[in-house]
């Protein structure tokens, strides 16, 4: 396999993102803001607007936008399993968001599990990932934490140690969406199925930046989001082939029962999966290869290096910086997101971040719904962190524009 780094530079496409002709204040918007959700190419727009001027129908119409509308959501499916690297359609459910998706196993676990049973979440996680599993703890289920380190990585040897013989289910993030932290899923799959438990994995904020194959990481279920990798609303399940069936899910007795429709309740945003498999399309294009999944992977290569490299540069200008502390792991870890935190000393981050907005630099404060970590690191009372997230769109310029103006922000507190 080639290096990574000896790829070709990323193709400059911003001209295909129609957002990124706004200003603000006479400055071009830099939108550092990707992991809240990426911009929008025109593909994924004109699918969209496509979709209701030509097939707009509810499914298993015997006539022409009906029967167009229902075989475009097929090949929906049948591309977001390509791109999550799933064996086919019969393992992709879609819905409104991950959080939605995501309570609906919780309500379905609820129904499985029995009093004394064990579910083990993370420190790390956003709320999405822990939320629905605390509230199983109405039904007498154990919910246990495993803990985070100061860099805000897992504690394996935490991880270790809670998982047992009446642990069902562990519940982890791929990749902390305040943090950029990438979990070892090797480890958690070895750990968690040497116990007979499932492994649900929240891939949002590990999807638009690594290539993702479902089927070799080993895991029961994974979650998504579609508006993370440039396109809209739109969350999306992988479960393994025979997984979904096992779960009673809230279903009408009208609707299909079996996996993958048993857990999509009414009609879908059929307009919005049109747009899914546009951003698909939209990710393959940046590779190359004989077929699609070479191309999503190839795609994702090559976006994966433009952003790592920007995040490298930010990362490391950003230590240069008198009064800038950057939290969460070093890029020496094996893996890491493109996404860098940090704090200002003396300065709060939604100060930061309303200084960055006047200059056109799109960036977020707080806790990102990752509000566990932030306890734990005591970085919550102090308004959480200023987050920087690259995506594919992102330039080297923007990142010099952002550090210069947190370089006269430290020099002025
Ligand atoms: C890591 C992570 N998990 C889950 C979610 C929730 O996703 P959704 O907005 O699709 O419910 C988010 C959203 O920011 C996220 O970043």
């Amino acid at each position: 396999m080639e290096n990574r780094s000896e790829r070709r530079q990323i193709p400059d496409r911003r001209g295909e993102f129609p957002s990124l002709l706004r200003s603000h204040n006479g400055y071009p918007l830099a939108y550092l803001d990707g992991p809240a959700g990426t911009q929008v190419p025109q593909s994924v727009i004109d699918a969209i607007a496509r979709y209701y001027t030509m097939c707009n129908a509810n499914t298993h119409g015997r006539f022409p936008s009906g029967e167009e509308s229902d075989r475009l959501l097929d090949e929906a499916r049948d591309l977001a399993a390509e791109f999550l690297g799933a064996p086919g359609a019969q393992c992709i459910s879609f819905g409104a968001n991950m959080t939605t998706l995501s309570y609906a196993l919780a309500r379905a676990f609820g129904r499985l599990l029995q009093e004394g049973d064990e579910i083990l979440v993370t420190q790390l996680d956003h709320e999405a990932n822990r939320g629905p599993w605390l509230g199983l703890r109405e039904k007498g289920i154990l919910v246990e934490e495993i803990g985070i380190r100061d860099d805000a990585t897992l504690d394996y040897d935490d991880f270790s140690r809670k998982v047992n013989s009446r642990t069902r289910l562990v519940a982890m993030g791929l990749a902390s969406n305040a943090f950029g932290t990438v979990n070892d899923v090797s480890f958690a799959r070895t750990v968690t199925h040497r116990a007979g438990a499932w492994l649900l994995v929240d891939a949002v904020h590990y999807a638009p930046h690594f290539p993702v194959d479902a089927v070799a990481m080993g895991v029961d279920m994974l979650l998504c989001s579609a508006y993370k990798f440039y396109g809209p609303h739109v969350g999306i399940l992988y479960a393994r082939e025979g997984m979904l069936d096992l779960l009673e899910t809230d279903r009408l007795r009208t609707q299909d029962q079996r996996a993958p429709h048993r857990i999509e309740t009414g009609t879908q945003n059929h307009a919005a999966i049109a747009g899914v498999k546009a951003a698909i399309e939209f990710i393959a294009s940046f590779g190359r290869g004989a077929d699609r999944r070479s191309r999503i992977l190839g795609g994702m290569d090559v976006i994966g290096v433009h952003e790592d490299r920007l995040a490298r540069l930010l990362y490391d200008a950003l230590g240069e910086i008198d009064g800038v502390t950057v939290r969460g792991p070093s890029f020496d870890a094996p893996r890491r997101a493109p996404t860098v935190s940090f704090t200002v000393d003396g300065m709060r981050p939604q100060e930061v971040c309303t200084l960055l907005g006047r200059k056109g630099i799109c960036a977020w404060d707080g806790d990102f719904y990752a509000v566990r970590p932030m306890e734990i690191l005591g970085l919550h009372d102090r308004g959480g962190v200023t987050r920087v997230g690259i995506s594919l769109y992102n330039s080297e310029e923007e990142i010099a524009r952002l550090l210069e103006e947190l370089k006269l922000m430290v020099r002025g507190r």
